[in-house]
């Protein structure tokens, strides 16, 4: 069975709207998992997610980057345009990445109508509560379907504290309930709520007609978004305390490069069921003296 079978096989469905998605809450939790090429795509439509989001954590995660700041527009679009391949009927949500939508509301419109235009997006995300307010809506207005993000914002996360939970005070944790309604009151038709603690992720929450969509914010959220990579095991040395890991695959990458590179060293691999023979004809004339020309 090749792969094309293998697809149309499976029950077709109907790519849900940014709408249907908001009309979810209340009902069985959103799954959103982060991911950027087109084979985990596939794999993650094939498994029912409800949405995609292609993450500007692909630059830490695929790239190489310390941080997410450095990732561009262009960037985003090549993995989103893959993405939108390998899932042509699940909601995908592409991240804005930093300084593509902070300059003014034009910027934040522009940058967002590349992602729908260039790699099919369905919607964008932002980070930023109260302050990227007016930009939510500009965007909102443009016909385009924003999912906000507060809590832990990683563009800036390193100039502002860095890596930690965020709203424990309760300066902040009033800030995060402000910044959530303001989000909502803008147009966002959902919100990512990053590293917050789980009471207060519940409060805002309820407090909220969209649905929050929780990363290390426990289960009252609408919803949960994993990084791919992360659930999947691929960096050992990454264990953030809400991480569950479904998967250990860095040792078992690990182990199969390992067997690879032994047996291509001791000539085991490829063996004789790899190979294609010449038919005996052509072989028997290889090895027969060449015509006089
Ligand atoms: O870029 C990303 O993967 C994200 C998730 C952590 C929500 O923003």
């Amino acid at each position: 069975m090749n792969r094309t079978m293998m697809q149309a096989d499976k029950p077709r469905r109907r790519k849900q709207s940014a709408a249907d998605l908001s009309a979810a809450k209340g009902k069985e939790p959103l799954v959103m998992l982060a991911l950027y090429d087109a084979v985990m795509a596939r794999l993650a439509e094939a498994a029912g997610v409800d949405l995609i989001l292609v993450g500007d954590s692909v630059g830490t995660v695929m790239l190489g980057y310390e941080s997410t700041t450095p990732v561009t527009l262009d960037q985003i679009i090549h993995h989103a345009t893959a993405v939108r391949r390998g899932a042509p009927k699940t909601h995908i949500v592409a991240d804005l990445p930093f300084m593509t939508y902070q300059v003014s509301d034009e910027q934040a419109v522009a940058s967002a109508g590349r992602l729908l235009k260039e790699a099919g997006a369905d919607a964008v995300k932002l980070e930023g509560g109260v302050a990227m307010a007016s930009r939510i809506a500009a965007i909102t207005r443009a016909g385009i379907p924003v999912m906000g993000h507060i809590g832990l914002l990683p563009q800036t996360a390193a100039f502002s504290g860095g890596y930690r939970v965020q709203g424990r005070d309760i300066a902040s944790a009033r800030q995060m309930l402000a910044d959530a309604k303001a989000v909502e009151a803008a147009g966002a038709y959902s919100v990512v709520m990053e590293l917050v603690p789980y009471e207060l992720a519940a409060r805002v929450t309820e407090s909220l007609r969209i649905p929050t969509i929780g990363i290390g914010a426990g289960s009252a959220c609408d919803g949960q978004v994993l990084v791919s990579s992360d659930l999947l095991g691929m960096e050992a040395a990454f264990n953030p305390r809400f991480l569950k890991k479904y998967a250990n695959l860095a040792e078992t990458i690990e182990t199969a490069f390992a067997d690879y590179a032994s047996e291509v060293r001791a000539r085991v691999y490829p063996g004789p069921e790899h190979v294609t023979a010449l038919p005996a004809e052509t072989l028997a004339a290889l090895d027969a003296p060449e015509p006089d020309a």
